[in-house]
């Protein structure tokens, strides 16, 4: 067998060059360029990276083509069926699953890590009450930086294991004060003998007025779309953090900078998208006019919820929740709801369209985790936020490993295409 490299030969001068081929412990090789732009005085090109690794991680892999997600090894079905959240915390920060002593200590660690600075709380009175919950987010999550200066020297594993512990603890807590603010009701704090998702969904919906019992249902139906959300190896937001993170800036900013990028609709703005499509298709007899619409090319109209960069198959994710989605419907006595039986029967026409399935659009996690929250009675506003709280471990643990790596900081170059050296007119103004 040849040699596990590549050849790149140069055709205008006949140069070659030859780089070696990596293997991971899973999934495609890469060759690494690493000296290519020295030895053959190019760069590559592109956009988007739907050919690029920009790392090499141990934390999740995706089989885009099989539908396999895996969270440090172990299958993300088998762990949403055997672990809660914060064992899956555990297991992405540290890489292995917690023993029942470390869990506990975990668990007592974060507890003690779960209320914001009493400052920080006024800081939301600086937005409008109808400012959207993920303007919150990112502003109030980047001014933990100003809160923890004992916390933020990156080269410290201490410090960056304390980061991680305030970012896993608090992102409930500010979330919940963001859904709040905007409710106009007061904040509540958290319960230390609640678990994680019953800690969230008590901030969410109790109030100082009386006892709010989380419905086991709705606190199992959560824990799941977290554990779901934890992490998805380079997407767009987690490459964000890794971005921000290496120029050294503090964990509390890197993670901000995530926030930002999974709010659009493209990313994790999806589930928001998803119920507002749902709203705008309205009923069953107008799916044909939308599913053309997504097809025409000159309509910038997409069906929110389906497609994705990596998977070409059934998102793993969105098979375990259009099973939970039907379970909390169930318990939650929705006996017909419209938006899930039009995403029902969008779903079955769009599999069975041949653009669909040519192109491989199939419903991803957004998808189903915006019924599955709409039928928890969360408004579509707090969509995103909770998938920034799930996704908030797998941010902290990529930019842990980033730190830890000897990457460096991340610089990309580019093709100019601009113009040529020219000089500025002595009046400096542009000649008429
Ligand atoms: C998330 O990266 C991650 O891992 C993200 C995520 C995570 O956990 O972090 O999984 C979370 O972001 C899930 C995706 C949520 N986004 C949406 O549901 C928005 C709707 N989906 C599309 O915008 C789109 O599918 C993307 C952005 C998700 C992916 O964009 P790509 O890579 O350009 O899509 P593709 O290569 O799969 O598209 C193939 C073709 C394209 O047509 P051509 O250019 O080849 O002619 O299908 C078209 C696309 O135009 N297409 C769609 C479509 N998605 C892609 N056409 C109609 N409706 C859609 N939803």
């Amino acid at each position: 067998m040849s040699k596990d490299t590549v050849t790149i030969r140069d055709n205008r001068n006949n140069r070659e060059v030859e780089f070696p081929i990596l293997h991971g412990s899973e999934g495609p090789a890469v060759f690494d360029i690493t000296h290519l732009y020295r030895d053959l005085g190019l760069f590559t090109l592109d956009p988007g990276f739907r050919s690029t690794a920009s790392c090499k991680s141990d934390i999740t892999f995706i089989d885009g083509e099989e539908g396999i997600l895996l969270y440090r090894g172990y299958p993300v079905e088998q762990l949403v069926d055997r672990c809660d959240h914060l064992e899956v915390c555990y297991l992405l920060l540290n890489g292995e699953l917690p023993t029942d002593a470390e869990n506990k200590e975990f668990r007592r660690i974060v507890t003690n890590h779960t209320m914001m600075h009493e400052q920080l709380a006024q800081m939301y009175r600086g937005f409008r009450r109808d400012a959207h919950p993920m303007a919150i987010l990112v502003g109030v999550v980047g001014a933990l930086s100003a809160f923890y200066h004992d916390s933020i020297d990156i080269r410290d594993p201490r410090h960056r294991l304390v980061s991680a512990f305030r970012i896993i603890a608090k992102m409930p807590t500010i979330a919940a004060a963001a859904y709040k603010y905007y409710m106009g009701q007061p904040f509540m704090y958290p319960k230390n003998e609640l678990t994680y998702a019953e800690n969230f969904l008590h901030m969410m919906f109790a109030t100082p007025c009386g006892e709010y019992k989380v419905s086991p249902v709705m606190a199992r139906a959560m824990d799941q779309i977290m554990i779901l959300h934890a992490d998805h190896e380079q997407n767009a937001s987690t490459s964000t953090v890794r971005l921000a993170g290496s120029s050294q800036a503090n964990p509390f900013a890197a993670i901000s900078a995530g926030v930002g990028s999974l709010w659009g609709p493209a990313h994790g703005g999806a589930n928001e998208a998803v119920l507002k499509m749902l709203r705008e298709i309205g009923s069953v007899e107008r799916i044909p006019e939308f599913i053309k619409r997504a097809k025409d090319p000159n309509d910038p109209f997409r069906l929110m919820g389906f497609g994705h960069r990596v998977y070409k198959n059934f998102d793993p994710r969105a098979q375990i929740l259009r099973k939970t989605a039907k379970e909390i419907l169930d318990a939650m006595g929705y006996v017909y709801d419209p938006l899930f039986h039009i995403a029902l029967e969008l779903e079955k026409i769009a599999l069975e369209d041949e653009y669909f399935v040519r192109k491989k659009l199939y419903p991803n996690v957004d998808f189903y985790s915006g019924v599955i929250l709409s039928a928890m009675g969360i408004p579509t506003n707090m969509f995103t936020v909770i998938f920034a709280v799930s996704r908030s471990i797998g941010w902290i643990a990529q930019w842990n490993e980033m730190i830890g790596s000897d990457e460096g900081i991340g610089r990309p170059r580019q093709l100019y295409t601009g113009h040529a050296r020219r000089d500025v007119p002595p009046s400096g103004l542009k000649e008429d």
